[in-house]
């Protein structure tokens, strides 16, 4: 990579852990016509995992991603092993403060010190001018921009706007462990979301807005983990409508064991 720099080329990163869809594939497009060369990485990353089930079932689809890659024009793939990243056990250390104190970083211990460091490394070894995130994690993202201010990598990053199945639910590898009547219930999440912002934006307090959440998923099989609406600033929550405030309403909620997080952006 250090020679294609020095040939003056562009280098665009779009960092994932595989199982390939249509989300991940809006992120290498966005690269290919901004970039001379676009890297995709695919690395399962073990320490960003809080719970050994959910990465021993993450799924792996390796020919089925190169072809979906060689397909969308990306140039180089870094499939890198295990110990070729964990050379030994790493002892790391990253603490982002109020900003993973909520949501991810609550019901997650331990997943964005994996994810910062994951990206710290993909940010080192490919040196990238741009890298592509997705706001479907939108609090990933906002800690990796933290990441990048505060360790100074000065790589531009673009935050992509979520690609969606027909039926609402947002595109993610794990909607493959689900079952067809899994993606129908799963489809509620994006529905509940939709509908809190409309409740917002028509006057409801936050209180009556967390209530009517609650209730939607007592009368669904879906099992509803957590609904915050934060500022899209700091990812605190917002207890009092602030009007001309910008903030996020996000969902992590289970279908059939499989975990789903989804968000919508809204200018309260
Ligand atoms: P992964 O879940 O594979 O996602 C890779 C990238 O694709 C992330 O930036 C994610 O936000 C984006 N993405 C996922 N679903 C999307 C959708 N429906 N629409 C648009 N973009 C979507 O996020 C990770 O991997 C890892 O934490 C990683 C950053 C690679 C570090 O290991």
């Amino acid at each position: 990579m250090r020679e294609k720099r020095r040939l003056g080329r562009s280098i665009g990163l779009v960092p994932t852990m595989g199982a390939l869809h249509d989300g991940h594939l809006s992120l290498l497009k966005a690269s290919v016509e901004e970039n001379d060369i676009s890297v995709v990485s695919i690395f399962v990353n073990p320490t960003q995992f809080n719970n050994q089930e959910d990465f021993e079932k993450y799924p792996l689809h390796i020919e089925e991603d190169l072809e979906k890659l060689s397909k969308n024009k990306c140039d180089v793939v870094f499939l890198p092993d295990q110990g070729e990243i964990y050379r030994d056990k790493t002892r790391l250390k990253f603490h982002f403060g109020s900003l993973e104190k909520v949501m991810e970083g609550k019901f997650r211990p331990g997943h964005f010190n994996g994810v910062a460091i994951i990206v710290s490394k993909l940010f080192n070894i490919i040196q990238p001018d741009t890298a592509y995130f997705g706001q479907k994690d939108l609090q990933q993202f906002t800690i990796i921009k933290l990441l990048n201010e505060q360790l100074d990598f000065g790589i531009k990053l673009r935050c992509m706007p979520i690609m969606r199945e027909p039926n609402g639910l947002a595109m993610s590898s794990r909607n493959l462990r689900l079952s067809s009547a899994g993606i129908e219930t799963a489809s509620i999440i994006y529905k509940i979301i939709n509908k809190s912002a409309e409740l917002l934006l028509t006057g409801n307090s936050i209180s009556n807005v967390k209530s009517f959440v609650e209730n939607e998923f007592k009368n669904s099989e879906a099992r509803l983990e957590y609904f915050e609406i934060v500022s899209l600033i700091d990812m605190k929550s917002i207890r009092k409508i602030k009007s001309g405030e910008e903030c996020a309403l996000c969902i992590a909620a289970y279908v059939e064991d499989v975990r789903l997080i989804d968000n919508t952006l809204l200018t309260l």
